[in-house]
């Protein structure tokens, strides 16, 4: 299908239409006006500016240590590129767990600071009545079940999850507590995908999947992960459609020799 880039700007509206009319949405992160810039002239519908941040631009072994005011550098930076695209950023660990009145402040600060269009947020019941503060603030919000890097620690490990019969019957029930909170969308991560399949065809707002099948009504990657910037990560779930990682190193050794051979600049490269 092809990519209708007249549209003006995609909203939390659109993309609930997205799913009724049986249209694929696609997701990508997003962290620096640079790529944005292109994800967005690209076309792609959302851009969420992922507390993954924490890994791929910031070098953390997990997601937790990234913080609110690290979030709105890179929000703002997505924002001022994105013209077309929904711009989603995630709540940071520790901003919205607790107490409910400092979860929507950290989230009104957000859409005030960086101009984001939606906040996404990790977690079924225990944050339902937190999502549905935001919402009646007003702030589009999308939830994410299965796999929340924000929890590895209470997991333990970054396997398949809902794997078990109770914890995909708690999955599905977190998802429609989170459809009746006002979320716009879930993110379902790393869960199978019988059960992907299942909440997609049980709840009216869009499924977005990484890892966690076909049947979703939308899939997102890291950006780093899917251009092979990123090489020690491989999922079964990623598909890499570049290795930019060998690309930059390619040039990047070429143009240390050109340097150290007093090849560059040349001629026409200099005033
Ligand atoms: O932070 C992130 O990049 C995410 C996606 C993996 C869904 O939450």
């Amino acid at each position: 299908m092809s990519v209708n880039k007249e549209i003006k700007r995609i909203t939390t509206h659109s993309i609930r239409e997205m799913k009724v009319r049986g249209e694929k949405i696609a997701v990508l992160t997003g962290y620096d006006y640079s790529m944005a810039r292109i994800l967005d002239q690209a076309g792609i519908d959302i851009i969420l500016v992922g507390d993954s941040a924490a890994n791929v631009m910031a070098g953390y072994e997990t997601t937790v240590p990234i913080t609110l005011d690290e979030m709105l550098y890179h929000a703002s930076a997505v924002v001022r590129a994105a013209k077309r695209s929904l711009v989603v950023v995630d709540l940071p660990f520790g901003t919205y767990q607790g107490d409910s009145s400092d979860a929507l402040k950290a989230a009104v600060r957000v859409m005030k600071e960086s101009g984001a269009h939606a906040l996404k947020v990790e977690g079924g019941i225990e944050i339902s009545d937190t999502v549905k503060r935001i919402v009646d603030a007003g702030i589009p919000v999308m939830g994410h079940l299965g796999l929340t890097p924000q929890s590895i620690y209470k997991f333990g490990t970054y396997t398949v999850r809902a794997k078990e019969e109770a914890e995909a019957e708690k999955l599905k029930s977190d998802a429609r507590l989170l459809e009746d909170a006002g979320c716009f969308g879930v993110v379902l991560e790393k869960i199978p995908a019988k059960l992907a399949a299942e909440v997609t065809r049980d709840l009216k707002i869009p499924t977005i999947g990484i890892g966690a099948g076909a049947a979703c009504d939308g899939q997102v990657l890291v950006v780093h992960d899917m251009l092979g910037i990123n090489q020690d990560f491989k999922p079964k779930f990623l598909r890499q459609y570049l290795n930019l990682f060998d690309e930059i190193s390619g040039a990047v050794t070429r143009y240390i020799a050109d340097v150290k051979n007093a090849e560059f600049p040349n001629e026409k490269e200099q005033y």
